[in-house]
């Protein structure tokens, strides 16, 4: 057996490990682009060989250049650890600091191997979301982590632990940043050159953020979407029930989808071009059935609808062949969209229909322009079928996932005379001005103890605290008090749990910091057996500029600038966050949004008291108070309750200009 304590202890191995072989059995990231010249070749070897002693430099070095020209990247794949990487109890983790042993427990959640999307290339989600760039820094980071002490900030950079340096033990922990660019160097290929050379790495939302929690993370938000947009197309409708939704996706965050739409009582079908990614949630149970002869899938999507039956269907195939199978057949279906990973549409996000993943696969590598020319035409073969079955009556909305950015661009039919977008964003319509606008966004926790029977304790406090402020709620937020109270209970039930003991449950900042107090008092008496650690997607209120996502609803023109984001992060870790994240990128792609995040261990002390009330407060109202600003009336209604009820809390209101007064002007 090995010792694991051990083997985290020892870092970087001196002496050369084993090498490895190619490990078939689990999904491996495409390869990426061939975009170095020859000598940016020799300089992403050189900076590869910084991690190891000179001795060893002949022989990696070759070895190295065999793992980029084989794979467009180092991973250095020899130093993957033996340990099953894995969510663990925070004492098996060896530590100074019971902080740097939950940020270690939630590092190995990401890369857990039932949980990461390609692990052995150390990416969570999303196709590119990296944790770190190479196993040389994950080695050294969580060495780093097990040798600090509560004065001392580990930074890291993209993934590559710059170091220990003194701090204290209000500081966070660690620092991360993720693909932090120059402006004008912030475009794809630009990601694919960095990465490449090993300077810089795309850490998606969560993966590089160490918060990643599965699938549950975004089940509850897609939840509260496929419910709202229901209502929005039937507001007698308490649920979907009787209602279609097809999208496509059963990945990392895609595969929610299947599941939130039967717990929204309603019929999901998903088509999902990958067979591994497929079987992977059928046996997960997070799909029910998977047909690959499409007039099956319909036909037994019919007798559900006819049924009432809450049910996923997955199509093991193409988006595209979907939606026009369903045009042909003349198919009425009430809700739309899709979350392939159109962020990153030329590696591997978007596959284009007519030829096979492998075929795809090499294509993108070998001749990128032609992958490029396929993809785009899919995108219009796509939206036309889309926009047929919309003239049909089906409401449609872009996931987050850069659907109808990469469709314009590719020509598809789908801007308006004035150049706007046909179709809404999720953010836009939904979930901006029904959760973000009033502070609700996807609170997170994970129990450091690794119990379920923790985690049923945390849903019942977090229930009973929710009952108790509903009865004070304003009318204005009753229905999504409602919603989250009955997934709070459902919750356990939903058997949502992959990897750590982790929960998320929508709530504003009142909801967010009475939640943690009551955990931080239960930790306490000792009614939870260990620290739990707070968390939250970076999709979020405050935590993330993205104009065509969680910014969309924001309609002064400040939706393509990032100061919210950004102050988001430095004010977090002032305010006492464990650790803190900015990102380039998450969600929707490299130079399309800046995003940031926290993580907080709450270990039942005054001093995590303390930090819990200042920064969570923050961490909502910043972007409330911005949302208020830009005119959103939900926002307004939310931060002058927020005045209200913190005194030292003073936002500048704006004064609306009526438009009269502005459509009268002569320009
Ligand atoms: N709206 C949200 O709340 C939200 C949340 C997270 C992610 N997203 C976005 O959704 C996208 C998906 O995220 P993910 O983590 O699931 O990524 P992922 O890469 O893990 O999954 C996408 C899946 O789409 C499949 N796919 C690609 N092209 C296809 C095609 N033509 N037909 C059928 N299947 C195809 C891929 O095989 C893959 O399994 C990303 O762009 C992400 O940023 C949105």
């Amino acid at each position: 057996m090995i010792d694991i304590k051990q083997a985290i202890l020892q870092g970087i191995p001196s002496e050369l490990p084993p090498k490895k072989e190619f490990d078939t059995s689990v999904s491996h990231a495409p390869k990426r682009k061939n975009i170095l010249t020859s000598e940016e070749k020799k300089l992403a070897i050189k900076n590869a060989l910084r991690y190891f002693p000179e001795n060893l430099h002949p022989e990696l070095a070759q070895e190295f250049a065999d793992e980029l020209k084989e794979y467009g990247r180092i991973y250095m794949y020899r130093y993957r650890p033996d340990y099953e990487i894995k969510s663990r109890h925070l004492e098996e983790f060896p530590h100074k600091s019971k902080q740097a042993a939950g940020i270690m427990m939630m590092i190995s959640n990401n890369l857990d191997y039932d949980i990461a999307q390609h692990p052995h290339e150390l990416i969570t989600y999303g196709g590119n979301g990296a944790v770190f760039q190479n196993w040389a820094q994950y080695l050294l980071c969580m060495q780093y982590l097990a040798e600090m002490t509560d004065e001392q900030t580990l930074v890291l950079y993209s993934g590559h632990p710059m170091g220990l340096f003194p701090s204290h033990k209000d500081a966070p922990r660690v620092v991360v940043t993720n693909g932090m660019m120059i402006p004008n160097y912030s475009k794809q290929n630009d990601w694919e050159k960095f990465n490449a050379l090993g300077v810089t790495q795309y850490g998606q939302m969560t993966a590089g953020s160490f918060m990643y929690i599965g699938p549950q993370g975004i089940v509850h938000g897609t939840t509260i979407t496929v419910l709202n947009a229901s209502r929005k197309i039937d507001s007698t409708s308490k649920d979907m029930s009787g209602k279609i939704f097809v999208t496509s996706g059963l990945g990392g965050m895609s595969g929610a989808q299947a599941k939130a739409g039967v717990i929204a009582k309603g019929i999901c079908i998903v088509a999902e071009i990958n067979p591994k990614a497929t079987s992977k949630r059928h046996k997960q149970g997070w799909v029910d059935e998977v047909y690959k002869d499409l007039d099956e899938l319909i036909d037994r999507a019919l007798i559900a609808k006819e049924n009432k039956e809450a049910v996923s269907i997955a199509y093991d195939g193409n988006i595209v062949n979907l939606w026009e199978r369903l045009v042909e057949r003349n198919i009425n279906i009430e809700l739309g969209s899709d979350q392939t990973s159109l962020h990153n549409p030329w590696s591997g996000g978007y596959y284009p229909v007519g030829i096979s993943l492998k075929k795809a696969n090499e294509m993108m590598v070998n001749s990128p322009d032609q992958f490029k020319k396929k993809v785009q035409k899919t995108l219009v073969r796509h939206t036309n079928a889309i926009n047929t079955l919309c003239e049909r009556g089906m409401y449609f909305f872009d996931y987050g996932n850069a659907f109808l950015l990469e469709a314009s661009r590719a020509g598809a039919n789908i801007l308006n005379e004035k150049g706007d977008f046909i179709y809404p964003s999720y953010v836009q319509d939904i979930m901006g001005p029904m959760c973000f606008d009033y502070g609700f966004g996807p609170f997170r926790w994970v129990c450091t103890s690794n119990s379920a029977e923790d985690l049923a304790k945390t849903d019942k406090i977090a229930s009973e605290v929710l009952e108790k402020l509903i009865k004070k709620s304003p009318k204005e937020i009753q229905l999504q008090m409602i919603d989250n109270i009955n997934w709070i209970k459902e919750a356990d039930g939903n058997n949502m749990v992959v990897g750590s003991e982790s929960r998320i449950l929508y709530a504003d900042a009142e909801g967010r910091m009475k939640i943690a107090e009551a955990f931080n008092n239960a930790v306490t008496s000792g009614e939870l057996s260990a620290p739990i650690i707070l968390g939250r997607d970076h999709h979020d209120v405050s935590g993330t500029d993205s104009p065509y996502r969680e910014t969309s609803n924001i309609y002064d023109g400040s939706q393509f600038t990032a100061d919210m984001a950004i102050h988001n992060v430095i004010g977090d870790s002032f305010r006492g966050a464990t650790w803190v994240s900015i990102h380039n990128g998450g969600g929707v792609g490299w130079g399309e949004v800046i995003n940031g995040g926290f993580g907080m261990m709450l270990d039942g002390s005054k001093d995590s008291e303390r930090r819990l009330k200042s920064m969570l407060f923050w961490d909502v109202n910043n972007g409330v108070s911005r949302r208020s600003w830009a005119r959103n009336k939900e926002a307004n209604f939310a931060i002058t309750r927020a005045m209200e009820m913190n005194l030292n809390l003073k936002v500048t209101m704006p004064n609306i200009a009526s438009d009269e007064v502005i459509n009268d002007l002569e320009l």
